[in-house]
């Protein structure tokens, strides 16, 4: 069983161990929840404050043309480009999630007019069910929202189906899927392929251009540590672009917004794919969050990662066998950065957790999360957030009437 000291030694030698220092976390505690919301980073302060008192401040409005403010959806787009295999000119940030999930869906479906079927699993993020219903009742030819068990994709995937919509990784049990493979059964299908990255980016490596992916979606607050309710991004494979026509128009997608048409023409490339005004204090939190990933490499994140998640499930395996269940699956590649422990009464576990300092969460019914992510946990956090677990397992800590009542946001 390895040990404390071992663990230490394994801090002292890490390459990433310098990054911990970009962020603010709270001494004595441990935090397992970048998965949900990232911690904030010394650059997202600066560039915060840089957007407050240069750009809005002194520059007021003349900041739009001078301070990039119009291109920033871009420009932060190329910038986080790199984290998901894509390149330059191929992802644009903007809205949250759900919104772009929308915009995609709309406009893919329109790309098979003869296909009346939108695959996904049933397991799906609720959030991405419900937009892609919406959606589907939005087009007027009738699609059908076909929620299947995605094991059993191949066998769904028939001459009627448009779009398959995926998350690359379980929200509830960190599984990973088969990016590439599953995209090219979706091709020699003759549908189109949509992945939700939500708990891929910043995470694990990605590589969009190498699977041969039509579009993509994921989110700014998690792995990326843009903040809370930080915009999301949107990648068009560049065969897409000036085709996928933007379901939800709008003023800055224009090709001449100050021009003031009552027609719409589309701008071209990602600036297509805008609807609003940029959200530009979240965009510049957002901008300062993805500064700390240029230290590094995806390759040198994944590497630390699965060091980390492995540790997790040894030491749980050893002891606390029959307790809780390790629901991510083992093998390296179905697994992403975070590892899910089943318990009955896992809102407890995890209540009793972060009394003790041990940040995670819990997804109903059974679900305690804990997400590892490199730039800022170290071995020892590890080791001592499994020795605090195994201490209110065994003095049923949480079994508290206190937490009986669950929260708003669990
Ligand atoms: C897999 C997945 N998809 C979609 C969303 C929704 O994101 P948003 O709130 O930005 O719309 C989330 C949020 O956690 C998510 O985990």
């Amino acid at each position: 069983m390895t040990t404390r000291e071992e663990c230490l030694a394994r801090d002292a030698r890490d390459p990433l161990a310098p990054l911990r220092d970009e962020f603010t976390l709270a001494e004595g505690e441990i935090y397992l929840d970048g998965n949900s919301l990232g911690p904030v980073s010394r650059e997202v302060r600066r560039r915060v404050d840089q957007v407050i008192d240069e750009e809005w401040a002194r520059g007021l409005v003349r900041s739009w043309n001078t301070a990039g403010w119009m291109d920033a959806p871009l420009r932060l787009g190329d910038r986080l480009a790199p984290l998901v295999g894509a390149r330059a000119g191929e992802v644009l940030v903007a809205d949250t999630l759900t919104f772009l999930l929308a915009k995609i869906i709309g406009g893919a479906l329109e790309l098979r007019p003869r296909r009346r079927v939108l695959l996904t699993d049933a397991a799906n993020f609720h959030s991405d069910l419900y937009i892609a219903a919406g959606m589907a009742r939005l087009v007027a030819r009738g699609v059908e929202v076909r929620t299947i068990d995605r094991d059993a994709l191949a066998a769904h995937l028939d001459e009627d189906v448009a779009l398959v919509m995926l998350t690359h990784v379980d929200f509830r049990t960190g599984e990973m899927l088969d990016m590439a493979g599953i995209t090219r059964a979706v091709h020699d299908a003759g549908a189109l392929m949509l992945w939700d990255l939500a708990h891929s980016t910043g995470a694990v490596p990605v590589d969009l251009t190498g699977a041969d992916v039509d579009f993509a979606a994921g989110c700014g607050y998690k792995y990326l540590n843009g903040g809370p309710g930080a915009p999301a991004f949107m990648y068009v494979a560049p065969r897409w672009q000036g085709v996928l026509a933007n379901p939800l128009p709008g003023w800055l997608g224009h090709a001449r917004p100050f021009d003031f048409e009552a027609t719409y023409e589309s701008a071209p490339g990602m600036r297509a794919y805008v609807t609003s005004s940029p959200s530009v204090l979240a965009l510049g939190a957002l901008e300062g969050a993805l500064a700390v990933f240029e230290r590094t490499s995806m390759a040198e994140v994944r590497t630390k990662s699965l060091a980390l998640t492995d540790l997790f499930i040894e030491l749980v395996d050893q002891a606390l066998p029959g307790v809780v269940e390790v629901v991510t699956p083992r093998a390296h590649d179905r697994r992403a950065s975070q590892v899910a422990l089943r318990h009955p009464n896992g809102y407890g576990v995890v209540q009793a957790l972060i009394e003790r300092g041990v940040i995670g969460d819990f997804r109903a019914p059974d679900i305690c999360r804990f997400g590892f992510t490199p730039l800022y946990l170290r071995y020892v956090d590890v080791y001592d957030a499994v020795a605090i677990l195994v201490d209110v397992m065994a003095s049923d800590a949480h079994r508290a009437p206190r937490f009986a009542v669950r929260r708003a946001v669990t």
